[in-house]
């Protein structure tokens, strides 16, 4: 085996698909959102930010950065252990406390990622309830995927929202056979929502479990930001709530939340939570300092709402191609991965405007997009200049709705 020949094809291969990720060199600067500086070819350009998941700019907030540097300073820069071994620090189980409280939930479980407590909970959950099926909605993040296949359980994979094809394959199993149903309150690439009262409905009608991410949810979802299954009123319809810190809240990391036996089970059986150094306790005060904005934050997610609607109207009056949903991630076809880099790279070079060209296998093969994303930082100017330069570069690949 000439191994180095075998990454080189690998790479090349993903080249000639327009596919190999090239990561743009930025430089954030506090109180700037959603400006940041753009490292490239021995210069540096100021860019607009239109792809991050700082949704709500906390990561930011001057409030949010000096509780981590104060905690930092107190508690030092790293945890010590793992949470069983020397790592619990008093933060992180207060901010546990606060996020069963956040979500009227029993008990929470951190984790170092969003990713991590996906795969972590998902997997021991299923391989450990006896004979397990896993129904998942087709849609799911690669974590969620990822949890299901370590955990080796038969799944069952439905149709995007179809509560017909979820019935249908509940329908076929004995109503005595651990199920577990793993969905996503709003889902990252396409911006729409779950129908998640209906899905937790059948789950009791057919004994089932529920499990949703509300990853790209908490902070701008529901009453006091926590997330959809707030703004609906079923919290204590679903079972298990799984959600980050690193989008809305700025910060980093992943959790779950449930009642306690449920917990605390995956508490001592999950080897992506026992097998790991818990996070720094100063990013716990952080999130803990984020929380308390978060849910507050009437007057931000106003604002965030308010920025999301005017995009949403303005879009609607042009020719792009763009998906409409509920929720406020804001998807423009391409259908094309060379093309959608094109497109990208254009609207860096000549506006100045960042935005990460989102494809396969992130996306299927042919709905290649722009993933545009709005925080309550960007203003009308900015939104109208995004709109022009997309209209513009769109029209010269004959790129529109009709197309
Ligand atoms: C739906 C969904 N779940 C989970 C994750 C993983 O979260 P984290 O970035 O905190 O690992 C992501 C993306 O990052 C996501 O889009």
């Amino acid at each position: 085996m000439h191994y180095d020949n075998f990454f080189a094809t690998y790479l090349q291969h993903l080249k000639s698909e327009g596919r190999y990720r090239v990561f743009v060199n930025l430089e954030r600067m506090v109180g700037k959102a959603p400006l940041a500086l753009w490292h490239h070819d021995q210069i540096v350009e100021e860019v607009v930010v239109w792809c991050s998941n700082d949704y709500l700019a906390l990561s930011q907030n001057p409030e949010v950065v000096e509780a981590m540097v104060a905690a930092a300073q107190t508690y030092g820069s790293g945890s010590g252990g793992t949470r069983n071994i020397s790592g619990t620090s008093h933060p992180h189980v207060k901010l546990e406390q606060a996020i069963a409280n956040f979500h009227r939930k029993e008990a929470g479980l951190l984790f170092s990622s969003g990713y991590v407590a996906n795969e972590a909970a998902i997997s021991t959950l299923a391989s450990n309830l006896p004979g397990c099926i896993v129904l998942s909605d087709e849609k799911n993040h690669a974590s969620m995927i990822q949890g299901i296949r370590n955990s080796r359980a038969e799944k069952y994979i439905f149709r995007h929202n179809d509560l017909a094809d979820l019935e249908a394959k509940l329908k076929q199993l004995p109503q005595t056979q651990p199920k577990l149903i793993v969905f996503t309150a709003v889902y990252s690439m396409d911006g729409d929502r779950a129908p998640a009262a209906e899905i937790c409905a059948l789950a009791k009608q057919y004994n089932a479990l529920t499990f949703i991410d509300e990853v790209h949810a908490v902070g701008m979802y529901g009453a006091s930001g926590a997330g959809l299954s707030e703004l609906l009123g079923i919290q204590d319809q679903v079972d298990i709530i799984q959600g980050n810190f690193a989008k809305g809240f700025g910060v980093i990391g992943g959790y779950i939340t449930g009642n306690k036996n449920l917990v605390d089970f995956v508490r001592s059986a999950a080897s992506g939570f026992i097998f790991t150094t818990s996070m720094p306790p100063a990013t716990a005060v952080a999130i803990l300092k984020s929380m308390e904005l978060i849910e507050n934050g009437q007057k931000l997610r106003a604002q965030f709402w308010q920025q999301v609607n005017y995009f949403k109207q303005q879009i609607a009056k042009t020719d792009l191609p763009y998906r409409e949903s509920q929720g406020h991630i804001v998807p423009v076809v391409v259908g094309d991965a060379a093309l959608c880099k094109e497109i990208c790279d254009r609207l860096l070079y000549e506006d100045k405007i960042y935005i990460q060209p989102i494809n396969y296998p992130t996306v299927p093969v042919g709905q290649e997009r722009l993933r545009i994303t709005i925080t309550p930082a960007h203003t009308r100017d900015h939104i109208d200049q995004l709109l022009t330069a997309l209209q513009r570069v769109y029209a010269d690949y004959k790129l529109s709705k009709a197309a």
